[in-house]
């Protein structure tokens, strides 16, 4: 199954979502949403797509009070946060403390995070999990190494790291989330996967939520992808049939490309 069916793709918003990762303190964080408000204002958001920013937690508030003061057209994001729901866990967040601040997209199991800090799909299913119970939407990242690419292997790796995160989930929550599709050889290397490529494994990632959950899932969750996106790359990769979005991170720290991005002609 693919997202071929104009129809069926009409009802999928694209979700443009800036990473800015350990990066912006909260006095350059602000300014860079402060940025993103002037163009915005003067460009709008294209019909039909929708924008996250994820700011490191320690800018969250003062974007949060950006946004909602100023009213810029974006969603808040946040990068992680610990699947407990409270208790014992120095140095981390917890899902319900970025609810509190209007988060709305959380990031599960970006590929950094499961290289530097050691998460397991066991412990990015918990983080989904707390996500979801705090009502917002996971971003769940998948996706496979160089060497995994080389050996033939990243098509299996993705399915895997699709089922251990989502198995056991109703249609409708599955349906409702969305998914990124990162090669981790593509990420902050300046090599993006080719249309081609993006397109073959967005489209196993449906074909993997359509035997999970369903074709009416797979029909209605979201797939970013992710890796080195640039301006010039993000109209051709938006226009693939099963790429809804992408996952930004260099690109979306310079105001006038995340704008680029957000409005390429698809
Ligand atoms: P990049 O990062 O655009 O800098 O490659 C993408 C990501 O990790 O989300």
């Amino acid at each position: 199954m693919t997202g071929t069916d104009p129809a069926e793709r009409a009802g999928r918003s694209v979700l443009v979502s800036g990473n800015w990762k350990m990066n912006e303190n909260h006095f350059e964080g602000l300014r860079l949403v402060q940025e993103l408000a002037a163009m915005l204002r003067v460009t709008g958001i294209p019909e039909g797509r929708e924008v996250s920013i994820h700011p490191p937690f320690t800018s969250l508030r003062t974007v949060q009070t950006a946004v909602e003061t100023d009213r810029v057209p974006v969603a808040l994001g946040a990068q992680t946060c610990h699947h407990e729901q409270r208790g014992a866990f120095t140095g981390e967040v917890s899902a319900e403390m970025l609810a509190k601040l209007n988060v709305a997209y959380v990031l599960a199991g970006h590929s950094e995070r499961r290289t530097f800090c050691g998460e397991t799909d066991a412990v990015v299913r918990a983080k989904v999990d707390a996500i979801l119970s705090q009502g917002m939407r996971p971003i769940v990242c998948v996706g496979e190494t160089l060497d995994q690419r080389r050996g033939g292997e990243a098509e299996e790796r993705v399915r895997r790291q699709v089922v251990d995160a989502l198995s056991g989930r109703s249609s409708e929550t599955i349906g409702g989330l969305v998914v990124a599709y990162e090669p981790i050889w593509a990420i902050g290397t300046g090599e993006t996967a080719s249309v081609d490529d993006a397109q073959q494994m967005c489209a196993v990632i449906r074909d993997e939520i359509a035997k999970l959950a369903g074709p009416g899932a797979a029909a209605a969750v979201r797939i970013q992808y992710g890796g080195s996106v640039t301006p010039e790359s993000a109209g051709p990769l938006l226009a693939a049939d099963d790429v809804d979005g992408l996952l930004v991170g260099g690109a979306s720290l310079d105001a006038e490309r995340f704008v680029a991005i957000v409005r390429a002609p698809a």
